[in-house]
């Protein structure tokens, strides 16, 4: 099994603090591949596929420093809030049928805690519809897929976002550059 760079890299900050789980890297790897997998069968490329999931990873470990999000939650939600999205447009309930994906690979493919969970839901459900939240977890979460709006040829508009780090980046002059850069330009 290979996986991006930029994944592995997540990975090991996210389990830096159970020294490098082997069990808990090797079943989140395998987890990322596999909804990889099931979206690329689906859809050939997409904005909103996995190129734009490991930049939501990145920038939600990112701003994690700083919030003190659950990065565990912040990557979850990566890999699944627009796992089922059927077009390029607007899309309307992608983020509920995410969040039911998550649910049925949860104790199959990975394991978190209820707690957890009950953020990775609401990160997922709410994405499509709702820009603040007071829980870091779920703002952190919002923040990172908006950080990446420069895909699609706009800038991040830090009066839609909630946490300080995401909103001095969006004032950055080239916020994909600055994210890079922080990320120490790991391939994405
Ligand atoms: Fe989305
Ligand atoms: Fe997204």
């Amino acid at each position: 099994m290979t996986i991006n760079e930029s994944i592995a890299w997540a990975l090991q900050k996210i389990f830096r603090q159970e020294k490098m789980d082997q069990d808990a890297y090797q079943q989140f790897a395998e987890l990322w591949e596999m909804v990889t997998k099931d979206f690329q069968q689906r859809k050939r490329y997409s904005v909103h596929g996995p190129d734009h999931w490991r930049r939501v990873a990145r920038n939600g470990l990112l701003i994690a420093e700083d919030s003190g999000a659950d990065e565990t939650v912040v990557c979850l939600f990566a890999l699944f809030h627009d796992s089922r999205r059927v077009n390029e447009v607007f899309d309307p309930g992608h983020g509920q049928r995410g969040a039911a994906f998550a649910k049925e690979c949860r104790n199959k493919f990975f394991t978190i805690t209820d707690a957890q969970f009950d953020l990775l839901y609401s990160a997922c459900e709410g994405h499509t519809d709702q820009l603040y939240h007071a829980d870091p977890t779920i703002a952190t979460c919002w923040d990172a897929d908006r950080l990446d709006l420069g895909r699609v040829g706009n800038r991040p508009n830090p009066k839609y976002l909630n946490t300080d780090f995401a909103k001095m980046a969006a004032q950055e002059r080239d916020p994909a550059k600055f994210l890079a850069t922080l990320w120490g330009n790991r391939q994405l």
